[in-house]
């Protein structure tokens, strides 16, 4: 795609790439992604913002190709799909002077052999001047690593974001017009990549308040022309407390736990609570992850496999302790054989998270009426402990 205008003489590039539907081998993308490179060109330097995936490096050179001098290129971000053409565009622009945190120079020297004398390190708040533009360096660590930085264009009142506030989302329009999809993919974007570290992100929240932002211009997705849109969205999912809603991560092998988990969300159903029940052998782990950003209550329901939890109930579990989510709660219900410790094994992958459990419900063979008092019990338990939470 060609370069498109966001203001005079700020153009995005780099790629839409409505193919891909896998991130680091691990996140599903029903929409693809983009990787957004920015071209700021001020009355005496101009700069580039990011770069793209390598697998995207002829549409940037291309792109580039009839650019004399790009003077800077802002590395905001190590991770490849924003820095691993970097060593491309240095190599097509013996002019360029690479702009990064001192984390990300060590970081782009040992990921992309970058030479350590074409990097320039900036300070927190340190400005860079284009002539009649300016760029102001916010050093904003943790959206994603530890090395990242955002961007502050004075004159125009644009923030570049890389990775936060970004949506894994291909498109050809430039600003957001379907708020709506944009919301969800931004949320989705929001669980799988920014909500481990949501506290540091709370900080990053009210320092930008700090800005006038007419523009948020992130690395994946779409521009923002209203920053409101996107800021808000951030602070209620990073900030409000937790809701009246149970998600549920399950297997069943035989049936069983089907059965125990079928009862279990009818009850809960019954109590005015919202259930997201997750088979997990056709679940989308981004509609996962999403459902917890604002959950309160966490049930897996698990069969027992040679003594322990299913192994799919196993990652899940580990996912959930790696995402951070807000919840308070948890709880285990599921089935066995002849015996086991699925709940401790469930537990343990838990541990980091503050978590109030409540006593699994552990049925042996296939639950009979007398079996299941024990599921709605933790039904009406779960509706006592969730008291004066919005749904
Ligand atoms: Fe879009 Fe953390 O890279």
């Amino acid at each position: 795609m060609n370069a498109r205008e966001i203001v005079p003489g700020i153009s995005i590039i780099g790629s839409q790439d409505f193919d891909r539907r896998l991130f680091d081998v691990l996140i599903p993308l029903p929409d693809g992604t983009s990787y957004n490179a920015y071209l700021v060109r001020g009355s005496e330097k101009t700069a580039l913002i990011d770069t793209v995936d390598p697998a995207k490096r002829e549409e940037l050179l291309g792109q580039l190709s009839h650019i004399d001098r790009i003077d800077y290129l802002i590395s905001m971000h190590t991770e490849q799909d924003h820095s691993g053409t970097i060593p491309d565009v240095l190599e097509a622009h013996p002019e360029t002077v690479v702009v990064s945190t001192a984390k990300a120079k060590s970081m782009l020297v040992d990921h992309l052999h970058i030479d350590t004398g074409r990097i320039e390190a900036v300070g927190d708040s340190e400005t860079i001047s284009l002539g009649d533009r300016s760029l102001e360096f916010l050093h904003a660590p943790w959206v994603h690593w530890p090395e990242t930085m955002l961007a502050y264009l004075r004159e125009d009142k644009i923030l570049f974001t890389c990775d936060l506030f970004g949506a894994h989302l291909a498109s050809t329009q430039v600003y957001v017009r379907d708020k709506c999809r944009v919301y969800e993919a931004a949320k989705r974007y929001y669980a799988e990549i920014m909500m481990p570290f949501r506290t540091v992100i709370a900080k990053h929240l009210k320092r930008l308040e700090e800005y006038d932002i007419q523009i948020i211009a992130p690395s994946h997705g779409q521009v923002y022309d209203e920053p409101a849109f996107i800021i808000d969205a951030y602070r209620h999912w990073v900030l409000d407390p937790p809701k009246k809603k149970v998600v549920l991560p399950y297997v069943s092998m035989h049936g069983s736990t089907q059965l125990i988990v079928d009862y279990f969300i009818a009850r809960l159903v019954e109590l005015g609570i919202e259930v997201f029940p997750f088979n997990l052998t056709v679940t989308d782990l981004g509609k996962l992850a999403e459902a917890l950003v604002e959950a309160s209550t966490v049930v897996f329901g698990t069969p027992t496999v040679l003594a322990g939890p299913h192994p799919s109930v196993v990652s899940a579990a580990y996912l959930i302790g790696a995402l951070r989510p807000k919840l308070r709660r948890a709880s285990i219900i599921g089935s066995y054989g002849w015996g086991g410790k699925a709940p401790d094994v469930i537990k343990s992958l838990l541990s980091s998270l503050k978590l109030d459990w409540l006593d699994p419900v552990m049925i042996k063979g296939q639950a009979r009426k007398d079996d299941l008092k024990g599921i709605a019990e933790l039904s009406t338990k779960l509706a006592k402990a969730m008291d004066g939470e919005e749904l």
